[in-house]
């Protein structure tokens, strides 16, 4: 059985550097097929989630070139495009559903499997088909598909999410940048990974402005072409090597950040007295003289992070007193709980709050990485843990973390795979 193993390791200290946002890199594929000719994107992080959209590109009829090594992607739209994503690849990656909106933009038929992923809760899609609808589209639902169909051209339209989906965001703004007449999305996702997208889908020629606030409005345009762009560092990357820091009491200048996207972050390390010194793009975490505990609230960007919430955990189990952990934004997005108690940590679950009360040490032992950030916060857990520590189901983690191991062996980690 493949594993991650971690040992009790020192304070880390030294340097990590950080990859290409996962969250942005998966959308800004998914847009390649929009685009008439070659788009070239660097800084794409080698992670499983990327190699499922690959096969989900080539599916479709899209050529494409990855050089792992530079990380450079290339990929060039070569036939008519085919219109179903099979079971096979969305089962694997609940993302895939974002290519839904590039494809009735370009093909106006689109034939989706209904998307596995993490198990963080039900996470429908009733918002995109919601833009979708109102955009002109056909939607219907089949033997575990989602298909649409456009007659003749998608048309502006005016959109309000009940909630500020980051998914539906992305897959209505692909669809509206072909789409005939403006579209306007009131409450749309601010996440620093939306503002990426529009600013790649800017480049190809589509008129999008107001990005990275609640009201974007897109212009449809007749066609849209190859280009270069460069994805985003990945600020939940950085996070969790920013909580391993902490955690383990050392100090670790994180490199190839925008801290603006770490705002939420920063801050709530600084009120738990950890020491942050920002610089253009980097951070210097120094946990040295320890932390004490606060509390979370998750909410959508530019609020506390949901994907942080697990790796900030730990900090609170190991910090002295009660502490609260409220999951506003995923209603089952607390699996690692049960796994963090085999270790020793001491919690309460009442609903949507966690209730912490911080504990001396922990305790190494076997758990399972339920989902990728879940497993994140095992991988901390392990290196202050005493003794061994064995995390299975390791491909969660490597859906979202790029050579973790390599990167926290770096700062002195015990951590290696078997
Ligand atoms: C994205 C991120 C994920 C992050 C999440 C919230 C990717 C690949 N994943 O996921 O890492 O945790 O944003 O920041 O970018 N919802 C509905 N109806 C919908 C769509 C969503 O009810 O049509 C609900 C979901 O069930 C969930 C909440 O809205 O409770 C947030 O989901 P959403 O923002 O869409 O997250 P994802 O795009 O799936």
């Amino acid at each position: 059985m493949k594993k991650f193993v971690i040992e009790q390791s020192p304070p880390l200290l030294g340097e990590i550097t950080v990859s290409g946002a996962k969250n942005s890199v998966l959308k800004i594929m998914a847009a390649t097929l929009l685009a008439d000719g070659e788009c070239t994107i660097d800084d794409v992080p080698d992670l499983l989630d990327v190699h499922v959209m690959i096969e989900i590109l080539q599916e479709l009829g899209s050529e494409v070139h990855y050089d792992q090594a530079n990380g450079q992607l290339k990929t060039k739209v070569v036939d008519k495009l085919k219109h179903v994503v099979p079971y096979d690849l969305t089962a694997k990656m609940r993302a895939s559903i974002v290519v839904m909106g590039a494809l009735l933009a370009r093909t106006g038929r689109a034939k989706v499997a209904l998307p596995g992923g993490c198990a963080i809760g039900a996470r429908p899609i009733d918002l995109h088909i919601k833009g979708f609808s109102s955009l002109g589209v056909n939607v219907s639902m089949e033997h575990g598909f989602v298909e649409g169909r456009v007659k003749e051209r998608m048309h502006g339209s005016h959109i309000y999410l009940d909630f500020p989906s980051v998914g539906a965001t992305e897959n209505i703004m692909m669809a509206a940048v072909l789409a005939e007449g403006t579209t306007i999305l009131e409450n749309a996702a601010q996440e620093p990974e939306i503002t990426d997208l529009a600013s790649f889908l800017v480049k190809m020629g589509a008129n999008i402005s107001g990005a990275g606030t609640s009201t974007i409005r897109i212009k449809g345009v007749e066609k849209l072409n190859g280009v270069y762009h460069q994805v985003i560092p990945d600020r939940i990357e950085a996070g969790t090597y920013m909580l391993a820091t902490a955690v383990t009491k050392g100090k670790v200048l994180i490199k190839n950040v925008l801290t603006t996207h770490l705002r939420p972050v920063i801050s709530k390390l600084d009120e738990a007295g950890v020491t942050i010194t920002e610089y253009d793009d980097s951070i210097l975490v120094d946990a040295t003289k320890g932390f004490h505990k606060v509390d979370i609230t998750t909410l959508p960007y530019p609020g506390f992070p949901t994907d942080m919430q697990a790796q900030f955990m730990v900090l609170l189990i190991l910090s002295k007193g009660m502490s609260v952990v409220k999951e506003t934004i995923f209603e089952n997005r607390f699996m690692h709980v049960n796994e963090l108690m085999r270790m020793g940590a001491n919690i309460k679950l009442d609903g949507s709050s966690a209730l912490i009360q911080g504990v001396p040490g922990l305790e190494g032992a076997q758990v399972k990485a339920t989902d990728l950030r879940a497993g994140a916060a095992l991988v901390i857990a392990g290196l202050v843990a005493a003794g061994r520590t064995e995390i299975y189901e390791p491909d969660h983690i490597n859906r979202g973390f790029v050579s973790i191991e390599k990167k926290l062996q770096g700062v002195g980690a015990k951590i290696w795979r078997e």
